[in-house]
């Protein structure tokens, strides 16, 4: 049978499981109608997904469409490369489907290869989305031994002297290089710091997690304005940790806030504030937060345009993704002892009723087969602009489960 004919009578299940739950028959109507319709779009467009490749014959990896409107796969190596096996995973956790299981570890284990990969960052994006998944929903124990070589993989770029790990290369003829750059470290570097967390719990071994303190701290330090937004890139001497730029890399100007940048880091430091329980770290995603909050150029539907300060605005694309992962990390805020933490859920939300309308979810089938339209990858590099990405879809998918997460755990 195709996933795709499983998943329809899954949905019933998932629809049962909600309406079981105990809010009042008015707040239920409210909240089920799109939470509801989400996962079982959702599902039918990543079965279909699933079922198209399947039919290949081959392990194919989707990240987003090219200009001719074909789907781009990616290879081990592109940092995109965990979110489609992630999003199978959530997939797989939102719907209890077990046709999802043998997939999910199907699509993780093509990744293997990318536990050694030491020429850029990436390697939490890739590992934790993908395997520090499949850990949590299936202990698969082969599973920890790739988390534990993917975190000593991502620590050969720890740099002494600046107390951060690399981002980038600077090599040859590369673009960075053309940059001026000695030793860039961008903002969502920061997202990589959960794959160190976890390897520190695996291990016992604190060398991951006082790395990744020591990134989180420098960044702290080093990585944002007055105003609570972040820079992109800051580049830091190798030779005595001082910093030599602040830049931009994918935003509209070195002191714009690139919309996805303030995700990762309202994202990331809330991650740290949750694994450490340093304050200044969820001030810190706090105060990012109500700068996107505030801005006089958000958008009333909540979905940021790709930079905020995007010289054309309000005929600028929307990013999709920035909108995603920003909710993902409110419904997490929102789980915290703090002050209003309601009203982040509620923001959470909004930001989610109108990714799961149809101006940002497409058709069943359409859209190359992901679930939501309008993202941006960098403009200043002409690529992926307007178009769908896997990332979207994996912070979106993840938004759904924390939700859903949040729901069980009151009732
Ligand atoms: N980490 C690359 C990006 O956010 O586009």
């Amino acid at each position: 049978m195709k996933l795709t004919q499983t998943l329809s009578m899954g949905c019933i299940a998932i629809a049962a499981a909600i309406s079981a739950s105990c809010t009042s028959p008015k707040q239920q109507t409210a909240e089920l109608a799109w939470n509801e319709q989400a996962v079982e779009n959702a599902r039918m467009q990543i079965g279909i997904e699933i079922d198209t490749i399947e039919a290949s014959g081959k392990v194919l990896n989707p990240v987003t469409l090219t200009s001719e409107g074909d789907v781009y796969y990616c290879n081990y190596a592109d940092w995109r490369s965990g979110f489609f096996p992630g999003s199978i995973w959530y997939l797989y956790e939102l719907t209890q489907d077990s046709t999802l299981l043998p997939l999910a570890r199907k699509y993780t284990k093509a990744l293997d290869e990318a536990k050694n990969l030491t020429w850029h960052h990436d390697i939490g994006f890739i590992i934790n989305c993908s395997y520090g998944n499949g850990l949590r929903l299936a202990q698969v124990p082969a599973y920890k031994e790739v988390m534990i070589n993917a975190a000593k993989s991502l620590c050969t770029r720890f740099r002494e002297k600046a107390g951060i790990i690399q981002s980038w290369d600077v090599k040859g003829n590369s673009w960075q290089s053309e940059r001026g750059w000695e030793c860039p470290v961008i903002i969502d570097n920061m997202m990589n710091l959960e794959l160190l967390f976890e390897a520190t719990k695996l291990s016992g071994d604190s060398t991951y997690y006082n790395i990744a303190i020591a990134h989180a701290d420098r960044t702290l330090q080093e990585q944002f304005r007055e105003d609570g937004s972040c820079y992109h890139v800051i580049d830091y001497s190798l030779t005595d940790g001082s910093v030599r730029h602040r830049h931009t890399a994918q935003g509209a100007a070195h002191e714009s806030a690139w919309s996805r940048g303030q995700a990762w880091a309202i994202y990331a430091f809330s991650m740290c504030y949750r694994e450490t329980g340093n304050p200044q770290y969820l001030e810190q995603a706090l105060k990012t937060f109500r700068f996107m909050k505030n801005h006089k150029q958000m958008p009333a539907d909540l979905i940021p345009y790709w930079d905020m300060d995007a010289p054309n605005i309000p005929n600028e694309p929307r990013d999709a993704s920035s909108a995603a992962v920003i909710a993902s990390a409110l419904y997490e805020i929102s789980t915290y002892n703090i002050q209003d933490a309601d009203s982040y859920h509620e923001y959470a939300d909004r930001i989610m009723q109108s990714l799961a309308s149809t101006t940002y979810t497409a058709k069943q089938g359409e859209n190359g087969r992901f679930i939501l339209m309008h993202s941006v990858g960098s403009i200043p590099h002409n690529a992926e602009v307007d178009m769908p990405l896997n990332y979207a879809d994996y912070y979106y998918l993840e938004a759904l489960k924390r939700k859903a997460d949040i729901k069980k755990s009151i009732h």
